[in-house]
């Protein structure tokens, strides 16, 4: 609770910091601070990819030796409110899902801090789906697992699987996840997840693998969704789907926070950088 109070702190602060009150309380939901985040990779050692060099490196392993680290988030530092939908660019490799994962939980901040305002939910490419089970078994496990009941999510089945449009083809939804297109997985993974209003939604790469007509249809959700009160993060490499679903871009490169600003004035540097 002290978290939360101290974040409520913070949010009169911003308040007095911003000038004139905004319309909506500015309630803070994630801030990151001077956040580091080092995968430690064991059995990964330095050399070249030669035969000899394996072989070496096998021959005079030491004990405890072997151990690369991956600096994968340097000093990161923001807040997120209520009511945003903040886009996260960058190129492959900066940052962005460890990001994510620091945020939900998932990983330990190696030093500076995360703290977060109600339970975040990361909704990935990985998320965990059963793939021998059907599309239906999918939905209730998930549903579940997301601290729905029973009952609501019997409720909100048949919109799921509407909003999904996985059974516009047929009927795809009694057949085991393994057989659906990586799209139609993603489609499904995402209306699981878009079917309870969240504190804090992580989106990463969900909305790229949609078809067109799929896109536009996440999109107004995740427009809901952040109305409904909630803060949505969306990683993307596509810069569309970032200006017309978020007001707030965070661009990582190398790890580290280049830029954090309104989504155009970002998006500008970030087209310059890329060269597009
Ligand atoms: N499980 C892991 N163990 C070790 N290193 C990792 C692990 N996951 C990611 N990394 C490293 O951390 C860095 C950041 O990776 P991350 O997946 O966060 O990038 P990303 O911005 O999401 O990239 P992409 O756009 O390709 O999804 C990379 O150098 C990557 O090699
Ligand atoms: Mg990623």
């Amino acid at each position: 609770m002290a978290v939360a109070e101290e974040t409520q702190e913070k949010a009169e602060i911003v308040q007095q910091a911003d000038g004139p009150p905004a319309q909506k309380p500015w309630i803070p939901t994630v801030i990151a601070q001077d956040l580091h985040i080092v995968y430690r990779v064991y059995g990964g050692a330095k050399g070249k990819g030669s035969a000899t060099a394996a072989l070496n490196r096998i021959v005079r392993r030491k004990p405890g030796g072997g151990v690369r680290e991956v600096h994968a988030v340097k000093g990161v530092s923001f807040t997120a409110y209520r009511g945003q939908a903040i886009g996260l660019i960058g190129s492959n490799g900066s940052g962005k899902s460890t990001l994510l994962r620091a945020i939900a939980g998932l990983l330990p901040a190696e030093s500076g801090h995360v703290y977060t305002n109600g339970q975040p939910s990361l909704l990935g490419v990985n998320a965990a789906m059963m793939n021998d089970l059907t599309g239906e078994r999918n939905v209730v496990l998930g549903g579940l697992a997301m601290g729905l009941s029973r009952e609501e999510v019997a409720e909100r089945y048949q919109s799921i699987v509407d909003f999904s449009g996985i059974n516009e083809k047929g009927d795809f939804i009694t057949l085991p996840m393994r057989t659906y297109s990586s799209g139609m997985a993603a489609r499904l993974r995402f209306s699981i997840a878009a079917a309870k209003n969240h504190d804090v939604l992580m989106i990463d790469e969900a909305l790229a693998t949609g078809d067109k007509k799929f896109q536009r249809r996440s999109e107004k959700r995740v427009r809901q969704l952040r109305e409904e009160a909630g803060t949505v993060f969306l990683v993307s490499h596509n810069n569309k789907s970032i200006r017309d679903t978020c007001e707030r871009t965070l661009w990582l490169e190398k790890g580290e926070l280049v830029h954090d600003g309104p989504t155009e004035e970002v998006l500008k540097e970030y087209e310059k950088f890329t060269g597009k």
